[in-house]
């Protein structure tokens, strides 16, 4: 039974907390999810009375739900709201804080959801601890912190230890919102709830993994939090470390919460460290030059609003790494993200080796492309597997088919990561949260490579908006047959 609470978004006027967070809130409003009681303080430095940020929910509401408004949800969902205005740089806003969320009409559970730049977490949990609003007596108190958890090993070292002083980690809810789609989840699901895979899941079989995740969209407002992150902290180091760890760990023990993450983390910790000597030979970085997508001009990044001319911020990183353990030693995992790449898209492509012997040589076939298994995150959420067989007709030729199977049915409703998030964090089950040691070790991995290129600050390929990445790129490939898999369907 989910307890009533009262969820505090600080930087709810933020870009994150109206495309995703209030959507994704009033989704839960619809399907019945949010108990009556709950209530949803809005906290932001903008001047807003309450009708007029009720009248502002709406029309985001109106320009981001999925369906149409209804009367009815809508105005239970606004009844929920109450802006808090105030600077939370200063004291007194906690203060007034800790005397609102004392009213009776606040449920005493509260989950305090961090919408805001990695530079504030710190303090705010320290003013809301300075004030006793983490202490539980009674009642809970939760965290949701965003990513990215610091900036390198030691920040993200530095954050925690500040972090911890303040709050338990079963109270911290570090999000990353890849945990919370449901092709992600699917990636677990398509291998512990199948035996099938599980014999070919090993180095015996498996060439070498991709995990893609480009996209169309450009750095648009955000540079200000851009340039000093770049592609490599912004999503490798998180997300698509995520989901390698999702395809390489090994059964864990239970869906339990710390059972699944000390699996992710067993894998991030078999990572072999890249040497600063290698860091050229397995990563690489660029940044989009000015371009044209779907046929419209685009401006490169550096002429993007409040971009520093010399900027050397890459918007396109790569790496191979290599897991060092029992299953997976000497696979390559190339992982890759874009942005104002020629298509948006999300997968996993897992390229099975070639068969030991190639039976058909006196024939006039051509040596057979390996199997693979792509699984598609987005746009489409879907399997394919690929396999040759011979062509119809007397000659021994051969073909490649592909047995495809989309995810999602008509019927199966769209739902966005932070919608199952969101209610995770209500109900308490952290399963889906970064644990601090799995943050911890993927900064171990990233932060070679971030220590040679902050040290290299003259130069960065480049690649035109809306096209693939330069050839160069193939250096990080450690066979010469190794491409990128752009494409679920090649065709
Ligand atoms: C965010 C990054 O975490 O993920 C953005 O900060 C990026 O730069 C976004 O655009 C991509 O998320 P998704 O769900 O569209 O793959």
């Amino acid at each position: 039974m989910t307890e009533a609470c009262t969820l505090i978004i600080f930087g709810a006027t933020g870009n994150l907390a109206q495309l995703k967070l209030l959507p994704a809130l009033y989704h839960l409003e619809v399907s019945g999810l949010l108990t009556p009681d709950m209530r949803i303080v809005c906290s932001g430095r903008t001047d807003y009375t309450q009708e007029s940020w009720a009248f502002h929910v709406r029309e985001i509401l109106d320009e981001h739900a999925r369906d149409p408004l209804t009367a009815p949800n809508c105005d239970s969902f606004v009844g929920r709201m109450h802006y808090f205005q105030g600077d939370l740089k200063d004291a007194q806003t906690f203060e007034n804080l800790r005397a609102l969320l004392a009213e009776r009409r606040f449920p005493d559970n509260h989950v305090f959801y961090v919408s805001l730049p990695p530079s504030t977490y710190g303090g705010i949990v320290e003013s809301l601890d300075g004030l006793g609003m983490l202490a539980e007596n009674g009642a809970w108190r939760r965290v949701v912190i965003e990513k990215p958890f610091g900036a390198s090993l030691e920040s993200a070292q530095n954050l925690q230890r500040k972090i911890s002083r303040h709050l338990r980690e079963d109270q911290t809810y570090r999000i990353d919102h890849y945990m919370g789609k449901a092709m992600v989840q699917n990636v677990l699901v398509s291998r512990f709830a199948n035996l099938m895979l599980e014999p070919l899941w090993n180095r015996n079989y498996i060439d070498h993994v991709q995990i893609t995740r480009t996209e169309q969209l450009g750095v648009g407002s955000r540079a200000g939090f851009y340039e000093g992150t770049g592609a490599l902290r912004d999503m490798l180091q998180s997300h698509l470390m995520q989901l390698m760890a999702l395809v390489a760990m090994e059964p864990p023990v239970s869906m339990d919460a710390d059972d699944l993450r000390d699996e992710k983390v067993k894998v991030l910790k078999s990572v072999r460290p890249i040497h600063p000597a290698a860091v050229h030979a397995q990563a690489y970085r660029a940044q989009y030059a000015r371009g044209e997508i779907d046929g419209e001009p685009v401006p490169g990044y550096l002429e993007e609003p409040n971009v520093d001319p010399r900027s050397v911020t890459e918007t396109y990183a790569a790496l191979r790494l290599y897991v060092d353990n029992w299953r997976w030693r000497d696979v390559p995992f190339y992982l890759r993200t874009g942005k104002r790449m020629a298509e948006a898209r999300t997968m996993v492509a897992i390229c099975f080796k070639q068969p030991p012997k190639h039976f058909f040589r006196s024939t006039h076939m051509d040596r057979p492309p390996p199997n693979w298994l792509i699984m598609s995150i987005t746009p489409e959420e879907s399997l394919r597997l690929e396999i040759s067989v011979k062509e119809p007709g007397l000659e021994m030729k051969t073909r490649q088919i592909s047995l495809d199977a989309p995810f999602r049915c008509e019927h199966h409703a769209q739902t966005d990561a932070y919608e199952g998030l969101l209610l995770d964090v209500i109900e308490g089950d952290r399963s889906l949260f970064l644990r601090y040691d799995e943050v911890e070790w993927a900064w171990r991995i990233v932060d070679p490579v971030l220590g040679v290129w902050a040290s290299e600050r003259d130069y960065v390929p480049t690649y035109p908006a809306g096209q693939w990445e330069p050839e160069e790129v193939r250096r990080i490939f450690n066979k010469e047959f190794h491409h990128w898999r752009h494409l679920v369907d090649p065709e």
